[in-house]
């Protein structure tokens, strides 16, 4: 045993802080050391290296990062560096009013949310932009869909394990006379049941219909639906039924055939990473024959590559 205690992890903070100040320094910046460092720090280990830097430089972190760092990489290392809530609000706002507007990515993260977490992201979200989350859908999204995404956002879904049976089996009654004459009730069924129903309810309805009507909810739902709705409400369904697939299911999106999405490949690693991931490396290799970290290999490279590749093999 040696006479010197361990470093305790306000030391070993200060010493990241310390690494990465210098790596700042001169012309360029180490981007190896910085995503050394950061890519194997847990949420608590990178907000006090925060803190560090804030107490011995006086300067932010996040906006030394921002300034030394360039493209994919940057963006990375950013959304690594806030909390859920703090991501999930820059995504959407960029995703709804950046210069690129991706409706499919708002759309994937609100109805993958709970309301409690959509009631804290809309709390954090308007003081931040000045803007309120609903007014941002309300101008970027449309007919529809732009009705689905507000209803969801605005109702509270129970999210307990308790299912009522009756109401079960109405749903899948009002679902199995969806199609027979057209109308714009169809619209209204699917709208109340994905936005008022929990996930457990939503499964043991898929069960239901399909012994009722010998067909499945989903194939159902793209039938019946179009669009960003359609999408909407398969997410729903995908996600109530295992998140772990419907996350291997978006990152097999975002990397198959002739270019890579790159924001939606960063958005799922980064979040996933401290909650699910190895499972989703799991699933993915289940189902696409492929392991995750040698597709990233290959869609990716320089610091970007090692950045993600560091967060698959995540022991921190
Ligand atoms: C983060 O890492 C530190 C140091 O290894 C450890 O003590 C702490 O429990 C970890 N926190 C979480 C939330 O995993």
């Amino acid at each position: 045993m040696s006479t010197f205690t361990k470093p305790s992890m306000q030391t070993s903070s200060r010493d990241d802080a310390v690494q990465l100040n210098r790596a700042f320094k001169g012309l360029g910046c180490d981007a190896a050391v910085v995503v050394n460092i950061l890519a194997h720090r847990n949420a608590s280990q990178r907000d006090s290296i925060q803190q560090e830097y804030e107490t011995l430089f006086s300067d932010d972190l996040k906006k030394q990062l921002a300034h030394e760092l360039h493209g994919n990489l940057k963006k990375a290392v950013l959304l690594w560096m806030k909390s859920p809530i703090e991501r999930d609000v820059t995504t959407l706002r960029q995703a709804l009013t950046g210069p690129i507007i991706d409706v499919k990515a708002a759309t994937e993260i609100i109805c993958t949310r709970t309301s409690s977490q959509i009631r804290q992201i809309k709390q954090v979200y308007a003081p931040t932009f000045g803007t309120r989350l609903e007014f941002d859908i309300e101008c970027h999204t449309s007919d529809v869909h732009k009705k689905f995404l507000l209803a969801f956002i605005a109702i509270t879904r129970y999210d307990g394990p308790e299912i009522d049976s009756v109401l079960v089996e109405d749903d899948a009654k009002a679902i199995n006379k969806i199609g027979v004459k057209k109308s714009g009730e169809d619209e209204s069924t699917f709208i109340q049941i994905f936005t008022e129903r929990s996930s457990a309810h939503l499964i043991a309805l898929a069960s239901v219909f399909h012994k009722m009507s010998g067909k499945e909810l989903g194939k159902t739902i793209k039938r019946e639906t179009s669009g960003n709705f359609k999408y909407a409400l398969l997410t729903i369904l995908q996600y109530a039924d295992d998140p772990t697939k419907h996350y291997a299911t978006v990152l097999r999106k975002a990397t198959k055939g002739l270019g890579t999405d790159d924001s939606t490949l960063i958005r799922i690693l980064v979040t996933r990473a401290e909650i699910d991931l190895q499972k989703i490396e799991e699933e993915f290799l289940k189902k696409y024959k492929r392991p995750l970290p040698e597709v990233v290999h290959s869609e990716t490279s320089a610091h970007y590559r090692t950045f993600l590749l560091s967060l698959l093999d995540s022991k921190y």
